[in-house]
């Protein structure tokens, strides 16, 4: 090994007290020179039921979970409805969290309550430099929108169910979720309808233009129109590990119920290139349970999905 070989030629004392330093890290469950966690648990927002039922009071859609899945992470379902000591005690085992789309209230509900909490514990551990990254599809972005400029900045638009190719602004070349796409993948994004809208409202370009905290928290890396109305599409921030896109990454690979969701080979890419970038986000965190029965407990493995693909717009749905 290189270095080791230079330590010795020039052993000075300030290599002496590196080499301590080494030594004594290396006895804890993560090296310092490994930096990066290949055992990755990524923790699903759930959201409530629209029409509950006696144990089905709350959902997941299986393809939130196969999307993460599919890039090498294990899941934990977040329930809504836990306490804060419970909340925080979960964020201290996983190494992320995805919200995802939906139908609740971004004020008020389980979900958004959830949602704030995981918010405010990223935001103080990656302030401290401990890396945690959050993701928000559809809804979850638009909740992400609620959290960072404490108010609702959504306009209506005309966006239920249509694919649409993205409008890359001039910032995409330097953000850190494309910078591993493939330049033949960045092409068809751009100029093919690969990105699923399901979603009836929207952050207008012109909202975000005119909010302060919104452009000092987002960079914009995409934008669509309804053809009345230019809307921020995908989003990073400058300073934190959070990441929003107002379409659906998951379906193009796992939803099948709608024509409107694209499976070209392109699309399906897309679908695991955006997880890729996620789920490596998630390596970068060192986050675990504090014994491994807590774990196995924990990870959405003790629940089946039900097959839902003939009366809901999701294949298959977790309920608890
Ligand atoms: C709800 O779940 C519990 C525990 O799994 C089970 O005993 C009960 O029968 C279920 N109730 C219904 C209505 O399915
Ligand atoms: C909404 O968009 C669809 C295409 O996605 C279009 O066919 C429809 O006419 C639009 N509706 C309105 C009210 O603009
Ligand atoms: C893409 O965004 C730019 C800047 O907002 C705008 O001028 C252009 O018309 C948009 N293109 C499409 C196809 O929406
Ligand atoms: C984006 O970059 C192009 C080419 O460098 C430039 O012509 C254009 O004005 C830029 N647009 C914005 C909104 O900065
Ligand atoms: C928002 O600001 C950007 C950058 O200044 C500009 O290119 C764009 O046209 C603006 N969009 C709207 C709808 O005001
Ligand atoms: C969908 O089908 C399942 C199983 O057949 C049933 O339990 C459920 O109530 C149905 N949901 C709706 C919204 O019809």
């Amino acid at each position: 090994m290189a270095t080791l070989g230079r330590a010795a030629v020039c052993f000075t004392f300030r290599n002496m007290f590196l080499l301590c330093i080494c030594l004594s890290f290396s006895f804890l469950p993560f090296t310092l020179s490994a930096q990066r966690n290949d055992r990755p648990i990524i923790g699903v927002l759930a959201q409530e039921v629209f029409q509950p039922k006696p144990n089905q009071t709350s959902y997941i859609a299986a393809s939130y979970v196969k999307f993460l899945e599919a890039a090498g992470a294990r899941v934990v379902p977040v329930m809504i409805d836990q306490t804060p000591e419970e909340y925080k005690s979960l964020f201290n085992s996983i190494n992320g969290i995805l919200y995802p789309g939906g139908g609740v209230s971004i004020i008020s509900s389980g979900y958004e309550r959830a949602a704030k909490i995981f918010y405010e514990l990223a935001i103080e551990a990656n302030k401290r430099g401990d890396y945690f990254p959050v993701w928000g599809t559809c809804l979850g972005f638009e909740q992400l929108t609620y959290l960072t400029s404490g108010k609702v900045t959504l306009s209506h638009t005309n966006t239920s169910g249509v694919a649409l190719p993205l409008n890359f602004t001039n910032e995409t070349k330097d953000s850190r979720m494309f910078k591993g796409f493939p330049a033949e993948l960045m092409k068809d994004l751009a100029s093919e309808p690969l990105t699923e809208n399901s979603h009836q409202w929207s952050l207008a370009t012109l909202t975000y233009n005119t909010s302060e905290e919104l452009q000092k928290f987002y960079k914009v890396l995409s934008t669509n129109t309804d053809g009345q109305t230019e809307f921020v599409s995908t989003v990073e921030a400058y300073d934190y590990p959070i990441y929003g896109t107002q379409w659906h990454p998951e379906k193009n690979a796992f939803e099948w119920t709608k024509p409107y969701i694209p499976h070209s080979p392109s699309a399906v890419k897309t679908t695991f290139y955006m997880a890729e970038f996620f789920v490596n986000e998630a390596r970068k965190n060192f986050h675990r349970f504090e014994s491994e029965e807590g774990e196995s407990k924990a990870l959405i493995y003790n629940y089946s999905p039900v097959y839902t693909g003939h009366n809901s717009s999701f294949q298959q749905i977790y309920f608890f």
